[in-house]
């Protein structure tokens, strides 16, 4: 079974991370979750949804969901000996970015990243900000160089979305395309 750790952080678009959440477990993934302070904040501000009790409610149904302590730098995750498959931040402010491009690993999350850099694996950030600076791009740039794959929350139109929910689909399929699960989130381009 693959195991994959979701990171939330404080930008706009916690919607996503709900989302690709929802879409995981139903492909029987082990997910391990770690959320900053601010991004419990915006998801509740953004959704309306409780972080704690939603991933409270989903593990009492199901035994792939884990929801870590963000300051437990001695959680599993926090080594390179926990074998995962991928990690994923979405939404990745451009704080939580600056910090992985620079290598500090102050918190789980971005001990995580750290680790994911050291030990080779895949790394999707899914960045959110408009317009971004010349400290914002350059960080992309640099994670980008170390094989991190910049996803930006930017879903296209070409298959004429008509609610919100596809403009969320379209990303969300952008990332499980990323981690070659199959979906039919979105239609793609020639279907
Ligand atoms: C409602 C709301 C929306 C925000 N949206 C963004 C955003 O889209 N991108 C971003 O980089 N920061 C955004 N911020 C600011 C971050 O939350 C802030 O920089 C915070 O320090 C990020 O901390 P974290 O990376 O530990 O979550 C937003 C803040 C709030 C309250």
């Amino acid at each position: 079974m693959k195991s994959i750790i979701i990171g939330i952080t404080g930008a706009s678009g916690s919607i996503y991370a709900i989302r690709l959440i929802e879409e995981l477990l139903k492909n029987n993934i082990n997910i391990y979750v770690i959320c900053t302070e601010t991004g419990r904040k915006v998801v509740k501000f953004e959704t309306g949804t409780d972080i704690d009790e939603w991933i409270g409610n989903l593990s009492k149904a199901s035994n792939n969901i884990h929801l870590e302590d963000i300051n437990n730098l001695f959680s599993s995750v926090a080594s390179g000996s926990f074998k995962f498959d991928s990690m994923i931040i979405l939404p990745c402010s451009m704080g939580t970015l600056a910090e992985i491009s620079n290598g500090l690993a102050k918190n789980l999350l971005c001990r995580a990243a750290d680790v994911a850099l050291k030990e080779n694996r895949r790394l999707i950030i899914v960045p959110r900000e408009t317009p971004f600076n010349a400290i914002h791009l350059e960080n992309m740039l640099k994670l980008s160089r170390l094989g991190v794959t910049i996803l930006p929350a930017m879903p296209g139109f070409y298959h004429k979305p008509k609610t919100i929910e596809d403009l969320i689909n379209f990303v969300v399929g952008k990332i499980l395309d990323s981690l070659s699960i199959e979906n039919t989130l979105f239609k793609k381009w020639g279907d």
